[in-house]
């Protein structure tokens, strides 16, 4: 049995003193966590270390949206993987959609950021997904099978227990479309294959697939229920306690 893991994306939302009330609330909600369960909150950069402290004694785990994949230097305005852990970052979102579309971030790149997040310590949680028009073209699982094996290049089977992949239809991104129970399982069932033939069945049986586009409390105990869906990256829901509570329940 894999555990379900709940991530919660909060993308470029709440300074610090909005980081803290947020965390006060679901706090104040997340009672009995069974074991099985893992609550990941990734906050911005500018709100990790106050998140680091607030979470403290609590099942609440930390993760960034972004890194930078060289050590240190002249690199304007990026963030290493030292600095995440510093701040206390346990996983760092890598490959996100946003990145890919509006900063243009190539599966090179993502590869080589998940390479040095893994050799850090850091456990990536690494989206992929189709487009609208992808999908209309019917070329989803090859689009995955690319974005996944070119991501994964040169990571060994021991990084992949280290790594959770997102799998994040485009489409259904802050729309308010999800994709339905049957067409995210399908996708999912189709990582885990890849994986399994990329590495082996045990690897694959282990790993952490996660759904993400538009997960919200009416629709996550149906779409967890799946076989091959182990958690949900959420974004617009988590940003309300309330809701970020109710995605975690049916969890
Ligand atoms: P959404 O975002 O839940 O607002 O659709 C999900 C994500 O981008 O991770």
């Amino acid at each position: 049995m894999r555990n379900k893991v709940i991530a919660g994306n909060w993308k470029m939302n709440k300074n610090i003193p909005e980081t803290a009330e947020l965390i006060s609330g679901i706090k104040a909600g997340l009672k009995d966590v069974p074991a099985n369960v893992e609550v990941i909150i990734c906050p911005p950069f500018t709100s990790l270390e106050t998140a680091s402290t607030l979470i403290k004694g609590t099942v609440i785990k930390l993760g960034a949206q972004n890194m930078y994949f060289e050590e240190s230097g002249a690199f304007t305005a990026e963030i290493s993987a030292d600095m995440l852990k510093s701040a206390g970052s346990e996983y760092v979102i890598l490959g996100h959609s946003e990145r890919r579309v509006i900063f243009k971030e190539s599966n090179e790149l993502i590869n080589k950021k998940i390479q040095k997040a893994l050799a850090s310590d850091l456990k990536p949680i690494f989206c992929v997904g189709e487009s609208l028009e992808e999908r209309e073209s019917d070329i989803t699982k090859k689009v995955i099978e690319t974005q996944v094996t070119e991501g994964l290049a040169g990571v060994p089977a021991e990084g992949i227990a280290n790594i959770i992949i997102a799998y994040e239809p485009v489409w259904a991104i802050g729309t308010g479309k999800t994709a339905s129970p049957a067409q995210a399982e399908e996708v999912h069932a189709f990582i885990r294959g890849l994986v399994a033939k990329l590495y082996s069945q045990a690897v694959a049986d282990k790993l952490i697939i996660q759904y993400g586009g538009s997960v919200k409390p009416d629709n996550a105990k149906e779409l967890l229920g799946q076989a091959d869906i182990d958690g949900a990256l959420v974004g617009g829901a988590c940003l309300k306690a309330d809701q970020f509570l109710g995605i975690i329940k049916p969890a």
